[in-house]
């Protein structure tokens, strides 16, 4: 299985794309991720990267593509969320799987409005644990996940209309790249976790 999946920020491409990874055995590629963890670590490239995860901006194409490649051949059955973005990543999306001599399977577009995102991302928690996402109302920790549940720096309000904003300019166009390729499937992500979780395992053909 190889797919990106990509959405409104809020939508549950992280989400899902843990929960599918844990059915099917995908790698689950979240360049989201991999930016946290590197500011995390406080090298130098995530102390050059900060400033534009915190101002909810996208890193530049050319750092993006380079922390995200090596992933790509480790396993050869992976789901990627968030990446990529825009045209450049796609095309060097593209580029990077042509030299490995693969393909991309499908392009899942989570659909969901504006107004039920900023609710969602409010209420966002991660497990510094597990890394597992969780929503104070709408999926709550279970009680073996130790936590501590912290929110993330970017999950504030300007933050999250800003991302939006990025989002319908520059990663929305990205539905007509992939229906061009005839790889684009639509899943109304406004419907329960579970839901979705079935909707996307049938749009990769992993539905049993
Ligand atoms: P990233 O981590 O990818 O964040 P994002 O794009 O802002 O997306 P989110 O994680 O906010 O949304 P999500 O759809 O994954 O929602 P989730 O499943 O958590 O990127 C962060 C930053 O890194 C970027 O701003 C940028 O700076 C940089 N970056 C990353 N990739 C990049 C790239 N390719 N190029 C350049 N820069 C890049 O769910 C949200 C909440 O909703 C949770 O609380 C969840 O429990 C809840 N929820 C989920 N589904 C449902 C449902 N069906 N019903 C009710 N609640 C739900």
């Amino acid at each position: 299985m190889r797919v990106v999946i990509f959405g409104p920020q809020g939508a549950g491409k992280g989400t899902q794309a843990q929960l599918i990874a844990e059915k099917t055995g995908a790698e689950h590629i979240s360049t989201g991720d991999l930016v946290r963890a590197e500011i995390k670590a406080g090298s130098d490239l995530g102390k050059k990267i900060q400033e534009y995860n915190d101002r909810g901006d996208l890193v530049p194409d050319e750092i993006i593509v380079e922390m995200a490649k090596p992933y790509l051949k480790e396993t050869d059955s992976w789901l990627l969320d968030g990446f990529p973005r825009n045209q450049a990543q796609a095309k060097a999306l593209d580029e990077a799987l042509e030299d490995l001599g693969i393909g991309l399977d499908a392009a899942i577009a989570m659909e969901a409005p504006d107004e039920a995102l900023v609710e969602r991302l409010s209420g966002r928690r991660t497990s510094e644990a597990t890394g597992r996402i969780y929503h104070v109302e709408h999926d709550p920790p279970p009680e073996d996940d130790p936590g501590p549940f912290t929110q993330r720096k970017d999950d504030i309000e300007e933050s999250i209309l800003h991302r939006l904003e990025i989002y319908h300019k520059q990663t929305e166009p990205l539905k007509d790249y992939y229906y061009a390729r005839g790889i684009l499937v639509s899943v109304d992500a406004t419907r329960s976790i579970p839901e979705v979780t079935e909707d996307v395992l049938q749009a990769v053909g992993e539905d049993g």
